[in-house]
């Protein structure tokens, strides 16, 4: 539910949001001012405690949001000098995420806002990614760039999502594209299991692809005419190829006592399929490698030709993905407009994107009323 408040194009200055971000698997809570000063940001990842399970379990996740949500809201809350009297609303992630993962940041904002008297505000997550882009990094702090300026395009690429989306002014979206099958991250996490990589997929993925020597490549799904993307048959195309090297292995080592350590069968070899008879790392690399090429190319041309058809004045990179730094590069070499990425650390889910997200929607006359719920699958921009 969203109640309509007269808009306030100039709030006061040092307007303070505290953030609430509880969708998935980070415990996070945020201080920002005027919806681009960063005063306390704070995630406690439960990335320990699903490892083991190689993803994300929605049961944990739950509990462990219930057991760190207190100490990191505490933390948070260290930075301000005279404590809750500084704050001047709150706001959490509504949608979209895990259900029972939610309703603890969700419920713990709203119970703040009442007991303080402050406007409560439920944001989208995926809003809150493209409004990482408006923070100020702290690196930056002592001469911050301009916010970004409209119409931009932005691509969101996350655990659970993947898409491209015009934006004309505040709240003002335009979904241009988006995933077929599994979101870009999705993919980095299957891959990296299938290479017995380890969880979380992406940074481990990006680290075996630097031994990459480029002499494979794998299949790109272009679905000419849209800005749709599609991911699965890449997974499944590595797939074959990890399968195509254990046949391989196996006959090699069956073969071994009377052939010696020739395998029977020789691996297909041209100059585009990626060679099952080399070392396991050099083949874990090279698979790692074509994998992400794959992802990268496939998005980066899809986000620059948006651009370019829409007039975009900047293109701006969100979601966890957007940390993978072949990815920034490319984008950012191939983009004839700038392109921003927020500092690595925000990519990742973290709160302050969520302050950020809350200060535009408050300013643009939205707030939250009590009856706001969850809600597992809200799409972007509402
Ligand atoms: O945005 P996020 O923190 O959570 C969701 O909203 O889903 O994104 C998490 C996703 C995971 O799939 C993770 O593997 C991916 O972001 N990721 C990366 C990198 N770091 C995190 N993917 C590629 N390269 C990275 N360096
Ligand atoms: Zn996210």
């Amino acid at each position: 539910m969203v109640t309509p408040t007269p808009a306030n194009p100039l709030l006061p200055p040092g307007f303070t949001i505290l953030a609430l971000e509880t969708s998935c698997d980070e415990t996070a809570a945020a201080i920002v001012c005027d919806g681009r000063t960063l005063v306390a940001n704070v995630v406690a990842s439960q990335m320990d405690q699903h490892q083991r399970y190689g993803g994300v379990v929605p049961e944990v996740a739950s509990r462990q949001h219930i057991l760190a949500l207190v100490p990191v809201l505490e933390q948070a809350m260290t930075t301000l000098p005279t404590g809750w009297e500084n704050l001047h609303a709150v706001a959490a992630t509504c949608g979209p995420g895990l259900s029972g993962a939610l309703l603890t940041g969700l419920n713990a904002a709203k119970a703040i806002a009442w007991q303080r008297d402050l406007p409560f505000i439920g944001v989208n997550h995926l809003d809150a990614h493209i409004y990482a882009n408006w923070l100020i990094p702290e690196a930056a702090a002592a001469s911050p760039s301009p916010p970004p300026s409209f119409p931009c395009v932005a691509l969101v690429v996350s655990g659970g999502h993947t898409l491209l989306a015009l934006l004309t002014d505040h709240g003002h979206y335009q979904l241009l594209g988006q995933t077929r099958d599994d979101a870009a991250g999705e993919a980095f996490d299957k891959v990296a299991r299938i290479l017995g990589l380890g969880y979380p997929g992406g940074p481990a993925i990006e680290q075996a692809a630097r031994g990459f020597q480029g002499t494979g490549s794998l299949p790109r799904a272009w679905l000419p005419g849209t800005y749709d993307f599609s991911f699965s048959g890449l997974k499944t195309a590595v797939l074959h190829k990890v399968q195509e090297r254990q046949e391989w292995e196996a006959e090699a080592t069956s073969a071994a006592p009377a052939l010696g350590a020739s395998p029977r069968r020789k691996p297909r070899k041209n100059e585009q399929a990626i060679a099952i008879d080399m070392p396991i790392d050099q083949f874990t690399a090279q698979v790692a490698g074509a994998f992400q090429e794959s992802v990268v190319d496939v998005l980066v041309t899809k986000t620059i030709r948006a651009a370019q058809e829409y007039g975009a004045t900047e293109i701006l990179l969100a979601g966890g993905v957007a940390a993978n730094g072949r990815l920034r590069s490319e984008l950012s070499r191939r983009a004839d407009c700038p392109v921003r990425c927020p500092p690595v650390a925000l990519c990742t889910d973290n709160a302050a994107m969520v302050a950020a997200a809350a200060y535009y929607r408050y300013r643009a006359g939205l707030q939250s009323d009590w009856s706001l719920d969850v809600q597992p699958n809200l799409p972007l921009g509402r």
